[in-house]
């Protein structure tokens, strides 16, 4: 049977006490932590490093660490995140000079590698690429900050990798990242997604993350 992962999203967290806030998301039902670092260059927002992922780690924080790069450069940040603990690195091909080599680097350390691409970014260049990834990360917000609407083409978009993926009968998981909630995630689940990224709608939420949590699962029929 289909077991649909949830990344929640530290953008949304409160940073004031990260590692315990993690702790309650993952005790309250949550798959994998899904890391956002942001350059100022690349998407107009700034974040955390690999000391803030280091930390967490001394701090007892045992879940997979999904780190999305969001950096103008990858290569530096891929040794450092994977040296800090990282689990999965994904990062956006335009920000690397040789996508090729910037994916043997992260699995070279260890880790599984994904490839993020932006609403408007082609599948053009999962063409060559397809059989060294193990995740693909479909943006359907631009990237850069939490809390935006959904893009709703990226629907078709998400159907689409899903019939290559299937086509090349490779065991890659699809996520999906940006303004899922529980009104769309069972759209998103029925048009193939495996991983869903939930900021806003987990740490901003009114209930408890039990609750909230328990809600979102419940929402994919
Ligand atoms: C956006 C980030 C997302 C974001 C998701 O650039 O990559 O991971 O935090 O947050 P929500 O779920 O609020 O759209
Ligand atoms: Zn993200």
């Amino acid at each position: 049977m289909k077991k649909f992962l949830i990344a929640a999203s530290i953008l949304s967290a409160n940073f004031a006490f990260l590692g315990k806030e993690i702790s309650n998301v993952i005790k309250a039902g949550a798959d994998i932590i899904h890391f956002d670092v942001m350059d100022n260059h690349y998407v107009p927002n700034l974040t955390i490093g690999p000391l803030v992922l280091k930390s967490l780690r001394n701090y007892g924080i045992k879940s997979i660490i999904d780190v999305h790069l969001m950096t103008n450069s990858v290569d530096n940040l891929i040794i450092d995140f994977a040296t800090a603990g990282a689990d999965i690195i994904s990062f956006h091909p335009e920000n690397s000079n040789h996508i090729d080599r910037s994916i043997s680097l992260i699995k070279e350390y260890g880790c599984k590698a994904g490839l993020a691409l932006n609403p408007s970014t082609s599948l053009n260049y999962l063409d060559y690429l397809i059989n060294k990834l193990d995740i693909i990360l479909i943006m359907s917000v631009n990237p850069g900050f939490e809390g935006q609407k959904f893009i709703n083409y990226i629907f078709n978009k998400i159907k689409k990798v899903k019939k290559i993926i299937n086509k090349n009968q490779k065991n890659i998981l699809l996520e999906v990242d940006g303004g899922i909630n529980t009104n769309n995630i069972n759209q998103v689940a029925i048009s193939g997604a495996d991983i869903f990224v939930i900021g806003s709608a987990i740490f901003k939420s009114l209930l408890s993350y039990d609750e909230t949590i328990k809600n979102i699962k419940n929402s994919i029929k």
